[in-house]
């Protein structure tokens, strides 16, 4: 390995280590599940009643004692009950949204009236064993945990298998004028792969000052697989190969004149505190080497999400580290910084849009970008429901 090599790999090589130190002792990030085990005497615990019992007793009338829903004759509304039994439903539902809508009923997540709010009737901590209880209906633990489905940062690509449909904008700031926009739709199949189409146009400044627009770039279509996935440490890791192709024209600045193949490994981890940490590090190989270089690229992204006033709208501020190194001699590391903020802008919270900038920090005088994102999780309901 010379040492071209090794300085472009070097960066990719640190951050994977810092990765694996986080990864490794992250652990068990959640609290303690039961933290009155072990405390309490045998007897006293007796009393405390099981997540079987609490369902049977405030659940199973509506969602049936399988949790496959009660038959719709005997249920006194037409609104139509979840299955719980379903894992590609079930699964990608994280344990707080589900407590969200059983303390605060229905519609704190813009769903019906019909599911009623169990307030103070019930306390958070044995919603929680409800929970647990609930999640044995699904008994195939291929699907990934919907806790593993990170907030998405702007560049850096998540490890979760999406069904989801995302509209970004990137407008460089300074010298040359540019509008790029992506479409990027996703959606799964199997418990844990998923299928990407991504759809770039946009306009650009030309030399003489005038604009070319609505042109396409270069379309790209990938596959991702969750290769390891679990709850209790915090982690999911991917791998995914993308194939980007000429459609946009080379000459405008449109497209890079060859297909290329961009391999790479995409990590998300759970921190305490509800924080997050993506990892993402891949290359990019074109077919035809004179119109493209080979480039690696590592990115992480640190985050943390806020719940507003305990149920409502998630934001989730996070800050995007880029690398970026063409494979041929000479050539010079390029970093970005991208501060970010994301926020759901709906009740059902399957709508968000993230705002940030990207700042190059090295000294190769590309532009800053102001990057922003729409995003629909398509699973979860339409674009006009949950508001
Ligand atoms: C009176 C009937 C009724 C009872 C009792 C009831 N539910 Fe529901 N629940 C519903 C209905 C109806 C829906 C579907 C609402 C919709 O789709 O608009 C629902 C939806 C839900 C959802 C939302 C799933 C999703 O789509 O993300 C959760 C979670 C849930 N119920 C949990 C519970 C829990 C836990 C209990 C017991 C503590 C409970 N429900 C008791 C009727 C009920």
């Amino acid at each position: 390995m010379n040492d071209d090599r090794f300085s472009a790999y070097g960066p990719i090589l640190v951050m994977l280590f810092f990765f694996s130190i986080v990864v490794l002792n992250a652990g068990k990030y959640q609290p303690a599940e039961h933290e009155w085990e072990g405390v309490l005497p045998d007897t006293v615990r007796q009393q405390i009643e099981s997540g079987e019992v609490l369902y049977r007793r405030a659940c199973a009338n509506c969602h049936g004692i399988k949790g496959g829903g009660a038959v719709q004759s005997q249920l006194g509304f037409s609104t139509p009950v979840p299955d719980f039994t379903d894992c590609n439903f079930a699964t990608r539902e994280p344990d707080a949204d589900w407590i969200a809508v059983a303390h605060q009923g229905g519609p704190t997540r813009g769903f019906s009236t019909d599911m009623p709010a169990f307030g103070e009737a019930l306390t958070t901590e044995e919603l929680q064993r409800i929970m647990d209880y609930i999640r044995t209906f699904c008994a195939d633990d291929d699907w990934p945990r919907g806790e593993l489905n990170l907030p998405r940062p702007l560049v850096t690509e998540k490890a979760y298998p999406e069904d989801e449909a995302v509209l970004s904008s990137f407008i460089n700031m300074e010298n040359e004028g540019a509008v790029m926009n992506e479409i990027v739709y996703e959606t799964r199949f199997g418990a844990r792969n998923q299928l990407e189409l991504v759809v770039p146009f946009g306009f650009r400044e030309a030399g003489d000052g005038s604009w070319n627009g609505g042109q396409l770039g270069d379309l790209a279509v990938g596959v991702k697989r969750a290769l390891y996935h679990d709850l209790s440490r915090g982690t999911i890791i991917s791998v995914t190969g993308e194939y980007i192709f000429p459609t946009g024209d080379r000459g405008t600045g449109f497209g890079k004149g060859t297909t290329l193949f961009e391999p790479f490994v995409s990590v998300g981890q759970l921190l305490p505190a509800d924080g997050f940490l993506h990892f993402q590090g891949g290359m990019e190989i074109p077919f035809i080497k004179d119109k493209a270089t080979e480039e690696v690229f590592w990115r992480a992204a640190l985050g943390k999400t806020v719940a507003q006033g305990a149920w409502g709208r998630a934001w989730s501020p996070m800050v995007e580290v880029l690398g970026a190194r063409e494979l041929e001699s000479g050539a010079q590391n390029q970093w970005d910084l991208v501060p970010q903020l994301q926020v759901t802008l709906n009740q059902r919270q399957h709508i968000m849009m993230n705002v940030g900038a990207r700042i190059p920090v090295d000294d190769s005088g590309r532009d800053t970008q102001f990057m922003v994102y729409i995003l629909w999780d398509w699973f979860d309901g339409g674009l006009f429901e949950g508001w």
